[in-house]
């Protein structure tokens, strides 16, 4: 293994690509900043238990993924898998939602970790952009968030992407219909892990992939012939609203997720050119997640979008973002008193907030071009001993290839007013 080797399942971030992940973290927040949702940051490890509760015991997140460790002190911590567990409990330590504000509407952009065999699109380093707005029960919440999801995808100018949506029912039907689901699975012909995931989850198994399962489930009991009326009707109203914003779902009944506080209103963004993690983003209702980690009843909604694999969707549609150049102005100094005065000019235009940088290391004037090309800058400054005996530097459009002398006194101002 090579030293400067990224630990297996990760990968870093460096310019230029990385500059697509900022802008895509900067998009998908973009919605949620206008519409209400306030930033919230919490700690990248937080006590196991947190998470074997909320996201639940007999999910692989928590049973095989989880970065589990004791602490010197003798803390049992976890690198954080997902965020909603975590934004719950903060919201709760902090009493947002005791004051009088409801739905505490919150979004947050961070890294997360998960012990999965990589791949294309999986990693177990991750970062993910998401949204949860707790203590409302209103499918008006729901549809708000799946509509901001879908504006953030495509103001960034992605189209073959795809909603499913679902209801996984709540306490009162879904029970009933895991009853049900378990009687018909029991009498089929299953292997030892899947009948043990029957007695825990057995929503799971109708997520299993594998043909031979699949075909023993075409008769499977519907969950949406269970859904009591309530559900019915909070599910139709999310519908009716999706609708009515102009948003295209797809009702997908097969739609479980991996996590096993939802209930109600669950939801994936899949995307068509990204192979077996198609899931850009995922999200859904959990109106029991306070009360499975002790708080009070706080009926909410979010989602997660995944940033690395909407980079990775961009990609694939070939998408070219809008990146503007970072870099405005370069100064090519020729010779150490130009280096001195253009330094001082490059100072001088970034506090007048233009973007400008500057051949260090006194390089000969072709290889300070070529970087002066590179940067992207709109605009060229260069300056030898005879200019600034004239009192002037060499002004050069990198567009247009014009070049023209500026006295150096009004260089920074001249920039300004070209760049507007
Ligand atoms: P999730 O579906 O587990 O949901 O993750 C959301 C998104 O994170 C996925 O759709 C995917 O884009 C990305 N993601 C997950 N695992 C990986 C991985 N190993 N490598 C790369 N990307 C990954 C949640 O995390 C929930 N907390 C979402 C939520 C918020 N539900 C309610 N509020």
């Amino acid at each position: 293994m090579s030293t400067f080797q990224a630990p297996k399942g990760t990968y870093d971030l460096t310019p230029p690509r990385s500059a697509m992940f900022l802008a895509v973290r900067e998009a998908i927040s973009a919605p949620l900043r206008d519409s209400g949702y306030g930033y919230i940051e919490t700690p990248g490890f937080e006590n196991v238990e947190l998470f074997a509760r909320g996201v639940g015991e007999s999910t692989d997140i928590v049973t095989k993924e989880m970065y589990t460790f004791t602490t010197k002190g003798g803390d049992q911590l976890a690198l954080r898998p997902e965020g909603t567990a975590s934004v719950l409990r903060a919201a709760l330590e902090a009493n947002l939602h005791k004051a009088g504000n409801l739905p505490v509407k919150l979004w947050y952009s961070g890294s997360y970790y998960r012990y999965e065999r990589p791949q294309a699109g999986r990693y177990r380093h991750f970062s993910q952009v998401g949204a949860e707005a707790i203590g409302t029960e209103d499918p008006a919440l729901d549809a708000e968030l799946i509509i901001l999801a879908d504006q953030a995808y495509r103001s960034l100018g992605l189209r073959q992407f795809r909603i499913l949506l679902n209801s996984l029912g709540d306490k009162e039907c879904r029970p009933v219909y895991r009853e049900a689901l378990q009687t018909f699975l029991r009498d089929l012909d299953l292997d030892e892990e899947t009948r043990r995931r029957i007695e825990i989850n057995p929503l799971r198994v109708l997520d299993d992939k594998r043909a031979d399962v699949q075909k023993q489930l075409t008769d499977a009991p519907k969950l949406r012939d269970y859904l009591c009326d309530a559900c019915k009707a909070y599910h139709e109203e999310v519908r009716a609203l999706l609708t009515a914003a102009g948003v295209a779902f797809e009702d997908d009944e097969k739609l479980v997720r991996g996590l096993d506080y939802y209930t109600r209103t669950t939801f994936e963004f899949v995307h068509d050119g990204l192979g077996s993690q198609s899931a850009v983003g995922g999200g859904g209702r959990y109106d029991g997640l306070s009360e499975m980690i002790g708080g009070p009843e706080l009926p909410s909604v979010g989602w997660a979008l995944g940033v690395d694999r909407t980079v990775l969707a961009l990609e694939a549609e070939g998408v070219e973002l809008d990146l503007p150049a970072t870099t405005s102005v370069y100064a090519v100094p020729l010779g150490e008193e130009a280096r001195r005065v253009l330094f001082g000019v490059v100072t001088e235009l970034r506090r007048a907030g233009i973007a400008a940088d500057f051949a260090f290391g006194g390089r000969g004037l072709k290889g300070a071009m070529k970087s002066a090309n590179r940067s992207g800058a709109r605009y060229t400054l260069v300056a030898g001993e005879r200019d600034l005996a004239e009192g002037v530097v060499q002004l050069k459009d990198m567009e247009s290839g014009e070049q023209s002398a500026v006295p150096l006194a009004e260089a920074a101002a001249e920039l300004a007013k070209r760049l507007g």
